[in-house]
Order: structure tokens, then sequence, then C-alpha cells
């Protein structure tokens, strides 16, 4: 048990006075109760039209004219200041895929909203394709509503390649020419890296063995989350997620101080978060730590090892 100890208070429907709302609903319809310009940040992940157990599959016209009122409720509650981080990866139908975020562009930026990153985030995990190559990215499109907009970026430095470069003329010959806190972490957040490299945000996704998995398909990394969280928003602020599954941004947004808002339909998942965010406050939540590196296999392991069976040169077994 962590010396970390907070009890959060939940309520059930929109509170100010909550440190976290946790609801029972249809997004939309629960996004219609909250105030306008209220959230720092709107940070969701839709269901992608795939046909997981908590959606029903629809052509990719009726699914984006489904979350049209949505969409137009989420800019109508996002703070002048606010932002907005939409997670999406492709809807595929009959082996062709349609990449999300290039349809969302489209609605958000007739409801005026403003792109500030197309952030790849890139994983080494999932499902190999036969007929095309596997997908290994999502993305997450990253909109404010105005020009005036909250950029921390010194919480989410990386540390630089080569601290140690200096000015080479100028007045400031000599001097280091990099920032002591470290770089921008650019707009790719990968896990495939080189083992000098940590100059870029790492994380795996949330598969099988990760610490942070829940009985949900289809998680956040906590740190995704922590990212935007520190970056976007300051302590006291509000963050909404309208697709809020297992919880992951309600957990970051609470671990680091703000306030957390969150609903979904399957009263499994309401449930799920609640105890997440308990377990948060009890110091028992699993949590994979921010920045911690990605696990390099040393070759040595036996399932790294080609099986015995594929010992023949590789033209026989093509
Ligand atoms: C892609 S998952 C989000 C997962 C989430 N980011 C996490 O970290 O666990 C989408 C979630 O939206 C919920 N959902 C889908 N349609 C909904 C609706 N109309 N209203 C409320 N929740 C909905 C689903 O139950 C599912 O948990």
């Amino acid at each position: 048990m962590s010396l970390f100890q907070k009890n959060y208070s939940i309520a059930n429907v929109f509170d100010k006075r909550a440190d976290a709302v946790v609801a029972l609903d249809d997004s939309l319809r629960f996004t219609k109760t909250l105030p306008d310009n209220f959230f720092r940040l709107i940070i969701s992940s839709p269901p992608y039209n795939i046909g997981k157990v908590y959606e029903k599959q629809v052509s990719i016209e009726d699914y984006l004219k489904q979350i049209d009122p949505l969409l137009k409720e989420l800019v109508r509650v996002l703070a002048r200041d606010g932002s907005f981080c939409w997670q999406v990866g492709n809807y595929v139908n009959d082996g062709e895929i349609y990449p999300l975020d290039m349809f969302f562009y489209h609605q958000f930026k007739s409801l005026g909203l403003q792109l500030r990153n197309r952030i790849v985030w890139h994983f080494d995990h999932g499902l190999h394709a036969s007929h095309r190559f596997s997908g290994r990215y999502e993305t997450l499109l990253w909109f404010t509503k105005t020009n005036d907009y909250i950029f921390n970026l010194d919480p989410v430095r990386v540390p630089s390649k080569y601290p140690g470069k200096t000015h080479f003329k100028g007045e400031k010959k000599g001097l280091p020419s990099g920032n002591p806190l470290g770089k921008n972490p650019s707009d790719f957040w990968t896990l495939l890296q080189k083992e000098w490299d940590c100059s870029t945000w790492e994380f795996p996704n949330v598969k099988a063995n990760h610490p942070e998995k829940m009985n949900h398909p289809c998680q956040f990394p906590i740190e995704l989350v922590e990212r935007c969280v520190l970056s976007m928003t300051d302590e006291g602020d509000w963050v909404y997620d309208p697709f809020m599954g297992s919880g992951s941004a309600t957990v970051a947004a609470l671990k680091h101080n703000r306030k957390a808002i969150g609903v979904d339909y399957l009263p499994e998942y309401v449930e799920l978060t609640k105890k997440r965010i308990g377990l948060l406050g009890s110091g028992e939540l699993r949590i994979r730590p921010i920045g911690k590196p990605i696990h390099q296999p040393t070759g040595q392991e036996k399932i790294s090892q080609r099986p015995p069976l594929w010992q023949e040169p590789i033209a026989q077994l093509i």
C-alpha cells in the first residue's frame, strides 16, 4: 500500500462539488446536461464501428451522421481555451480501411475547431493481417477551440538526445543550446525505439500482460492521457471523456489533481471506473509508471529463437 491515500468523492450526475462524476447514460443525453464552456480538456476514443461488444455496426455514412449531434454538444461544453483530443484508428469494411481521423477532421473543422497536432501513436502488437500490412498505429487529433489555449510543455519534456550540444557561434557560443528540462516529445509516440534513444514518448498498448489491463477490450494506456492532461490543463481543471470505458481518462485526470467526468452506457464499465478510482485513492491501482522503458528482448529468450522446425533455408519455406 502506498502512502498516497485520497478518498475521491464520486457523483452519478453533474455536480461541481465532486472530485469526479461517473455517469451511467448515453453520451449525447448526458452531455446535454453539462454547462457551456466548462472543460479544459475533452479526451476520448469513440467506438470505431468495428463490431465490438459495445457497438452496433452501421455504414460509415450512418456512423458519422449518428455521432454528429454529440460532437456539436462537445464543442459547446469545451472551454474557449480548451483542448479536444480524439483518438481513433480504422473502420474496416470488407478488407477496405477507412482511417477515421480523415473523416472526423472535416467534421471538427466544420464545427470551427483548429487542429494543433495529428499525433501518431505507434505500437508493436495487434492482429497480423494477411492481405495488407498489419496496422501498427492509431492517431490522436488534438484540436483547440481558439488560438488562445493552454500548452504546458515543461511537464512532458523528454531527455534530449545530445544534451551537451552547444551554440557554435554568436554571443551564446559555447553555451548549451538545448533546454535543461529536455526537449519537445514530438507528435510521434512510439514504443519501437533504439536503446539509446529515449527522445520520444513510448508506451505499449494495453494488451493481456499490461499491468493496467482490465475487463475492457480497448483501454487507453493511462500514460497516453497523462501526457495530454499535463500539457493541456492546469491543476483543478475539469477533464471529460464521453466514451469513458474503463475510466482511464478519469484516473489520469484525478492522478494529477484535476477533476474528471466520464459517461458510459454500460453498467459494467461504470462500475469498473468507480473501482479504479477507488484503487487510485488507496494507492493500489496498477499503473505503468510514466516514462518506464519498454521491455527489450535480449534475443536469448526461448520465445526469441527460431523454432527447430524452421531451420530450413527461408527459400524452401516460401
Ligand atoms: C473505445 S471504448 C473507450 C475506452 C476507453 N478509452 C478506456 O480507456 O477504457 C468506447 C466506450 O464507449 C461506450 N459507448 C459507446 N457508445 C456509447 C454511447 N452512445 N453512450 C455512452 N457510452 C457509449 C462503450 O461502452 C465503450 O466502453
